[in-house]
This record gives structure tokens, sequence and C-alpha cells, in this order.
């Protein structure tokens, strides 16, 4: 789905937030809804699926957030990145992920990491725009999508033999709170810094959009 900003606004209403908020919402839904049925899976293919999650989210996910709090022009939105990546760096959830992916079997291959190189690096120079709405907003659908698929996740390590579930535990609670902070964190962008009209607000959500259907989906053709 594609949807462009009506315009510029600096003083955004809230229903504007709340539809920007729904349409993610029901982006991440139909992600989640279109996941393969895990009785349905091979082991190759349930060990590809945490590979490539893996291979995505160690090494990126506090560069992007990074990114991201780069991009800020307003000082009410810093904080709340900020507090986001002191929790990733302080409790090393990279380091949480490698365990997780190393108990499944699962640690990323040369492969692993090829197969998404083409979106991980459209998701990488898009953020390195550093265009503040549309980078903030790519994170909340992030941390949206991160926290819906965590169960999902687990379920395929369990499927492996694995019982290391620190991630998935910790990232299917902390990131409601942390979706809801970047959604805050987005009204405040908007406010002071919005985008014109030849800008779309889901540039950004669309590449991690297509990233992550390559980690489920591994559909080098597409
Ligand atoms: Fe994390």
């Amino acid at each position: 789905m594609s949807t462009t900003l009506p315009g510029p606004q600096p003083l955004q209403t809230h229903a504007f937030d709340t539809s920007i908020e729904q349409t993610v919402n029901s982006m991440i839904d139909d992600l989640i809804t279109a996941l393969p049925y895990q009785e349905q899976l091979t082991g190759a293919e349930r060990r590809g699926i945490i590979a490539r999650y893996t291979a995505v989210l160690e090494g990126n996910f506090i560069y992007w957030m990074t990114a991201a709090l780069l991009s800020l022009h307003s000082e009410e939105a810093r904080p709340i990145l900020l507090d986001n990546l002191h929790e990733e760096v302080r409790d090393a959830h990279p380091a949480m992920l490698r365990r997780f992916a190393i108990a499944a079997h699962a640690f990323p291959t040369d492969s692993d990491a090829l197969a998404i190189h083409k979106e991980l690096t459209r998701v990488r120079l898009f953020l390195g725009r550093l265009s503040s709405v549309q980078s903030v907003l790519t994170m909340a659908f992030f941390e949206g999508y991160i926290q819906r698929f965590m169960p999902y996740l687990a379920a395929l390590a369990a499927a492996q033999g694995s019982s290391e579930m620190e991630y998935t535990d910790v990232h299917g609670v902390c990131d409601i709170e942390h979706t809801a902070g970047l959604f805050r964190a987005l009204a405040a962008e908007v406010a002071i810094d919005p985008l014109d009209e030849s800008q779309n607000i889901f540039e950004g959500v669309d590449r991690l959009r297509e990233l992550l259907e390559a980690i489920v989906f591994n559909r080098p053709d597409r």
C-alpha cells in the first residue's frame, strides 16, 4: 500500500496521527496473517527464517534507531529514541539475539546474509537520507512488527529444539511501549518538520516491508 501525506500541515490533527497509526497496524496485520503455517515448514525453512531475521536485526537495529535519532528536529522526540537505544545497549539485545539464533541452530551463514542483501541495502540507503518523519515512522512500524512477530519466531525456535527464549520474551513485551513512544515522537516531528506533498510518508515503511518479506519468504527472484 502506498499512501501520500496530505500536504504540508504544520499543525497536524489527532485524526491524522490516528490514521497513520491505523494504517501501520493494518500493514503489520497483513504481514502477520501472511506468515507461513509452521506445520508446513521444513526444518531448513524454519532455520532460514530465524537466520535471516538474525542477519538483519543483530547488526542493524541499533544502527537504524541511531539513524532515526540523527534525523530528528524536535527536542521532544529525542529522549524517546535515546531511551530505546539505551535499553538496547545496556541489556545487549544483539547478544541476546545471537544466543537465540545459536540455540536454535540457526546462526546466519553467508548465504543467509546474501539472501536479504538487496532489500537490506535499500533500507540502509533510505535511512541514510535522514528524513525524520519517514525514519521515525519506519522504526515505529519496525517495533510494532517485531512485537507481533515474536510468538511466531519463538515457535520456530522451539520446533528447532531450543528453549532459549530470552530474546522473544523480552521483545514481545518491551516493544509495546517502544512502539507507542515512537508514535509520540512521530507526532512531534510531524509538527516541526512536516513532509511536502511530493514525499510519501510510507516510503521507508515500504522498503522495510520488502525486507521483512525477504526474511520470511526468501524469494531472491522477487
Ligand atoms: Fe531490542
